[in-house]
């Protein structure tokens, strides 16, 4: 094991001899020096661990070397070496930082006991000081990997925002030419995508519907109708009474509807609202026949807004109803074919007038215009918006 080396600065010769030799002894190698105006250099160029140096010296005392080591050397450690008159100033040294000190007559074994502690209590601090820079690199490269783990985050959630914003554009456009596909199969329909979108986005919003499920809403209103795509255009757009088979066909396209949608992965929801829009809230609708909750909410949004466009809207066999007419006939199947409270949010929300539907007819002939206002509740109730 290498010896650990110890300066001794005493300006007189027995001491540093006495020192040296109990040193020597102890396995420890020793450099010498009377102190004087060259002693700082001296300390500059030597390898040392540990200093050992008398106070009262002429030229440069031990104050001042124990200052300047402290200063410039803060791992070494000072012992200085003390005689009983010099309390006061040994205070003041242990107070600039020096580590213990010697009273003179030394022992040999005190002296090593004292320098062994120093180097000791040297060797701990060393090791700590190591340790924390240690901890502070491990804990700046931590803050870095965290600081550019956060930046990578940052950017894929940008990334992966700007993905789901393309693909929200994206879906909007299908979703538009399969609007225009369904007005282009139902002449008698036109418009009637953008009025359930606009009409089903305000009951939405007074029921608080928001993110996700106001697109899945719009979607569905927009859609409701896309089975009619695979009806017959001369059942489709038969001006005169269906047949009970007829019928039937009809009532096919909330299924080929929902058939259609549901193959798109993102369009789960919306296939669901689509089957069930035209479910009653008495039960007696199709294709579940649920009933009140049973049938999906937004399903029951669609419902209320697709009779009440229906209603003032013109078609080949009657005019359209005034806004307050087709009120109070909803107003008639609230609570058996139609959601009540949804029904009410309608009656309250003043914003389906800017809908601009057709203009109203008057009818000269109550009786003749109660027919056909019955037909048109009758056809809707079978899936076609009439
Ligand atoms: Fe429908």
């Amino acid at each position: 094991m290498e010896k650990r080396t110890v300066f001794i600065i005493d300006d007189e010769e027995i001491i540093r001899k006495t020192l040296s030799i109990h040193l020597t002894k102890g396995n420890y190698s020793v450099i010498q020096s009377a102190g004087g105006s060259g002693i700082f250099e001296e300390l500059k160029n030597n390898n040392y661990e540990l200093v050992i140096s008398d106070i009262r010296m002429p030229e440069v005392n031990g104050l001042q070397i124990l200052e300047y080591v402290k200063k410039n050397y803060a791992n070494i450690p000072v012992l200085i070496l003390t005689g009983l008159m010099d309390f006061n100033i040994t205070i003041e040294a242990m107070k600039m930082g020096a580590f213990d000190f010697l009273i003179k007559p030394i022992t040999k074994e005190h002296l090593l006991n004292t320098v062994q502690n120093a180097l000791h209590n040297r060797d701990l601090l060393i090791q700590n000081k190591k340790l924390e820079k240690e901890n502070l690199e491990y804990r700046t490269i931590l803050e870095n990997k965290v600081e550019e783990r956060t930046e990578q985050l940052n950017k894929k959630t940008v990334e992966l925002e700007n993905a789901y914003e393309t693909l929200q554009k994206m879906n909007f456009q299908m979703v538009k030419v399969l609007a225009e596909a369904i007005e282009a199969k139902d002449k008698y329909t036109r418009g009637h995508c953008d009025r359930m979108r606009f009409i089903c986005l305000k009951i939405g919003e007074l029921l608080g519907i928001s993110g996700g499920e106001r697109t899945d809403l719009e979607f569905a209103a927009i859609l409701h109708d896309l089975g009619k795509i695979g009806i017959a255009d001369s059942i489709l757009n038969k001006i005169d009474t269906l047949n009970e088979n007829e019928f039937d066909m009809i009532k096919e396209h909330s299924l080929i509807g929902e058939k259609i949608i549901s193959e798109i992965s993102t369009f789960k929801n919306v296939s669901m609202i689509i089957k069930h829009h035209h479910e009653n809230y008495d039960g007696s609708g199709y294709p579940g026949g649920l009933k009140g909750s049973q049938i999906p909410l937004l399903s029951r949004i669609i419902a209320v807004a697709d009779v009440f466009d229906a209603l003032t809207s013109k078609r080949p066999y009657r005019e359209s109803l005034s806004i307050e007419s087709a009120i109070s006939e909803i107003k008639n199947i609230s609570g058996t074919k139609l959601d009540p409270s949804i029904v009410q949010l309608l009656i309250n929300n003043k914003e389906y007038t800017k809908l601009k539907p057709n203009q109203p007819q008057k009818h000269s002939d109550t009786e003749e215009k109660n027919k056909l206002l019955k037909k048109s509740l009758c056809l809707h109730a079978y899936g076609n918006s009439l």
